[in-house]
């Protein structure tokens, strides 16, 4: 028997297919290769097709299939992790309405904070422990506000993960953790809630059944099965964000325990029991996976978009390139760059700048001096300096972690960027080797009942190594950095 896991990402779909005794992919494919493209009709707007990330979904679950490395009709669940926050919109016959606004879109900022005011503030964090920001609440109030002709016909709203499941199985779930990311759940009553839904009167039917994250969230059509050579009546039996997932691969489920990623997006990711948070919304407060009315389990969450989206950008620039060779030409480069520094925000508002556009900006560049290795370079501690202005909001807000695990994928592959990561926020991180869609897997294999408990799934996780912190080489450049945000904030500088 064995385990698919899809994880839908912003540049790509990854799925694999894993093996529950080793708890190990045989196989797993990515596509397409090239990074998908956002959509940007208008600046500050970030948009993708819905039935793009299905046809890419297919995509690679063929070619997980065509590997041949096992039969695809021993493949008993499914789990799906998603791009968090997104929109999707469908009418009654299962078809979508207009392209996603996904998680890094800005548009609906001053939406969610007239409905902040306007619920107010302290009912707002104390009941959904977030200001509705420009989360999918807040987008798709903009859709009610700006297409009266969308949103009439809506049927359904949903998050990206919900519609890949959907196009599997007719069915359509939510869950507590689902709804929470939306800015849509209640955590006083454990329930939709009811201010958002009548402060922007959006209706109830609009919200699919709550079901538990590690449960039968629908079974594989047959039609389906059959285009992607799998056994029909299969689950979908877990579906999560892609940050609690990360969490989950991690075998992070307990207070203290803190991942980190540095995909698309960066992310500190802590388990927390308390209903706290931050009352700016800096860092943001969900459901975790196994958040339950009975045994509380929050994740606190600190994004920052424009991280490995940074990276990105600068490979196109610098093309033709591999990351290999860029983490490699970094590091010809000395420590501090010169006084290059780099602000990483080109991907949207930024939720720990309070949602201000600041947009990334290089700073201190001579032309005299400085090359492309200066700048990679400068990219990697101005991505490890905006972890460490995050992460001390997170501690100002009593999450102090003693050490972060994460995934040897995307930046964390870096051993530079890892030393610097380490260094910049005085953390030690443990890397394993953890992959999304294995995570998304082994979330199946619990809600399918194949593992005892979510722990079990992860029983056999091996960790690569452990990078501790040494000396305070990044203090002054952390300073440096910090005084350029906040001129660029306009803040009064503090000492
Ligand atoms: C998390 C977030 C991003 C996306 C990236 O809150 O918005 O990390 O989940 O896919």
């Amino acid at each position: 028997m064995l385990l698919l896991g899809i994880d839908v990402g912003t540049s790509s779909v990854k799925v694999s297919v894993v093996d529950p005794v080793t708890q190990t992919a045989i196989v797993s494919a990515q596509y397409p290769e090239e990074e998908n493209p956002i959509l940007s009709p208008q600046p500050g707007w970030a948009e993708q097709a819905p039935d793009m990330w299905w046809l890419e979904v297919q995509q690679a679950i063929r070619l997980c299939n065509r590997s041949g490395k096992y039969n695809p009709a021993d493949i008993s669940a499914i789990g799906i992790a998603y791009q968090m926050h997104g929109l999707v919109l469908v009418n009654k016959r299962q078809e979508v309405l207009r392209d996603s606004i996904i998680w890094c879109d800005s548009r609906a900022v001053e939406i969610g904070d007239k409905a902040f005011n306007a619920i107010g503030e302290k009912k707002c964090l104390d009941n959904l422990l977030n200001s509705p920001g420009n989360f999918t609440a807040a987008k798709l109030g903009w859709v009610k506000e700006n297409e009266p002709e969308v949103y009439e016909q809506i049927d359904k709203v949903m998050l990206p993960g919900d519609f890949i499941s959907m196009r599997l199985t007719a069915e359509i779930t939510t869950s507590f953790s689902a709804l929470s990311e939306g800015i849509f759940f209640d955590f006083s009553g454990n329930r939709l809630s009811d201010d958002i839904l009548n402060y922007f009167g959006f209706d109830r039917s609009f919200f699919p059944t709550i079901k538990p994250v590690f449960s039968n969230h629908g079974e594989l059509l047959p039609e389906v099965a059959q285009k992607l050579g799998l056994k029909a009546g299969i689950p979908v039996a877990y579906k999560s964000g892609d940050q609690p997932n990360n969490a989950l691969s991690l075998n992070i489920f307990d207070p203290g325990e803190v991942a980190a990623t540095a995909g698309t997006s960066g992310v500190i990711y802590g388990v927390s029991d308390k209903l706290a948070y931050d009352p700016q919304s800096r860092v943001n407060t969900f459901a975790h996976v196994n958040y339950t009315e009975e045994q509380r389990r929050l994740g606190v969450l600190l994004c920052i978009n424009g991280v490995g989206k940074l990276y990105s950008w600068a490979k196109t620039l610098f093309s033709p390139v591999s990351y290999g060779e860029m983490n490699d030409r970094a590091a010809e480069s000395p420590i501090g760059c010169y006084g290059l520094r780099i602000l990483p925000f080109g991907n949207g508002v930024e939720r720990m700048l309070c949602n201000k556009p600041v947009a990334a900006h290089i700073h201190n560049l001579d032309f005299n001096i400085h090359g492309k290795d200066h700048i990679l370079r400068a990219i990697h501690e101005g991505i490890a300096c905006s972890f460490r202005y995050g992460l001390d909001i997170m501690r100002e807000n009593g999450m102090n972690p003693s050490v972060i695990r994460a995934g040897r994928a995307n930046l964390f592959l870096s051993d530079l960027f890892t030393e610097i990561f380490v260094n910049t926020t005085g953390v030690p991180v443990e890397l394993y080797k953890n992959d999304g869609s294995v995570g998304a897997a082994l979330g199946a294999g619990i809600g399918a009942k194949v593992f005892g408990s979510p722990r079990e799934a992860f029983s056999k996780m091996e960790r690569i190594k452990i990078v501790e912190p040494k000396g305070d080489q990044y203090e002054s450049i952390y300073r440096d950095w910090k005084l350029l945000l906040e001129k660029q904030l306009g803040q009064e500088v503090k000492g």
